[in-house]
């Protein structure tokens, strides 16, 4: 029997989302990965095809960090890390620090039915080489004048400004960037994918959480991809956290609102998207702003806006 898709996407969580043109112009970018995402699903697209056809929209996109537009990291070089998982066959995979490749996602969907299912940057490095992926370079001018600017500033600041364009990013605290895609497809299945180029301007080695069950976690009950600071969003194990909450028998809005609730009192900054396999759809945020929209299967809506005073929403 064939059930009604849902998808839910991000493009990262921040402090502050100014300009109306900018506005703008994230909404158009969201929308048309969101209706690309949810086409495929309705051709027939599997949860796992659509997660990673979507993340690698959002990868090929600079606005987002991840893929290309990546940030910089310390010693000027970019790493990206990304993972997939696949709630119907609960299969975890991913890749950390990975370099000069286009879409880290691509790797991570190859690992989903390798013995070794999670490789860090000399692994997954081999492993494109392996795959014959041609070398590739993410860097955008926009992420070299940040990376000289903060160099100037002997790197006061502890991360980047990754939401895109300038008129995005006034200050170099203005998001926390990551993408991520969580699908409900027409066999009643759930899956979920996260990629980034991490905080920026971090020492060489740190992991995001974006490679790791805290960040990036789905069953066959429910999925979430998470944004915002790594390092919070590993203290909460949030992604994991709200899909477990999910298996265990409580409902997706309770489990984000239990979890976003604690999130809030441990003072962390973050978001997250999620939507379970009845259909509903969900997302939360500690942080200001949570650039996330959705196809409910009747129309596409978005976070860019909601600003209610609420830590979680959902349709
Ligand atoms: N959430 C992305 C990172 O902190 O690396």
């Amino acid at each position: 029997m064939r059930v009604q898709p849902k998808v839910i996407i991000h493009g990262g969580a921040g402090s502050s989302l100014q300009g109306k043109g900018g506005l703008e112009s994230v909404r158009h970018s969201l929308h048309t990965i969101v209706e690309g995402v949810y086409s495929l699903l309705l051709s027939g697209a599997t949860a796992s095809e659509a997660v990673l056809q979507g993340c690698k929209m959002l990868e090929d996109n600079p606005r987002f960090n991840a893929g290309t537009g990546s940030v910089l990291q310390s010693d000027g070089q970019i790493r990206m890390s990304a993972s997939l998982m696949n709630g119907a066959s609960g299969r975890f995979s991913g890749v950390i620090n990975v370099s000069r490749v286009k879409n880290p996602i691509e790797l991570a969907q190859f690992l989903q039915s390798s013995p070794d299912r999670v490789l860090s940057d000399y692994g997954a490095a081999e492993l494109a080489r392996e795959l014959q992926i041609p070398s590739y370079n993410a860097l955008t001018d926009l992420r070299l004048q940040e990376w000289i600017q903060e160099r100037q500033d002997n790197f006061k600041s502890t991360m980047a400004g990754v939401v895109a364009e300038p008129e995005l990013a006034p200050s170099s605290n203005a998001g926390r960037g990551t993408i991520g895609v969580v699908v409900l497809d027409t066999y009643g299945c759930v899956a979920a994918g996260t990629s980034t180029g991490g905080k920026g301007f971090e020492r060489i080695g740190r992991v995001s959480d974006s490679a790791m069950p805290a960040g990036n976690y789905a069953s066959s009950y429910a999925g979430v991809s998470c944004t915002g600071i790594g390092e919070d969003i590993i203290d909460e194990c949030l992604a994991a956290k709200i899909v477990v909450r999910v298996n265990d028998g409580m409902l997706l809005k309770d489990a984000m609102q239990r979890s976003f609730t604690e999130a809030s009192q441990n003072h962390r900054d973050l978001g997250a998207i999620a939507l379970d396999a009845t259909g509903v759809i969900s997302w939360g945020k500690t942080s200001q702003v949570l650039l996330a929209a959705y196809h409910n299967g009747e129309a596409i809506g978005d976070t860019l806006e909601w600003n209610d005073g609420q830590l979680v929403g959902y349709c």
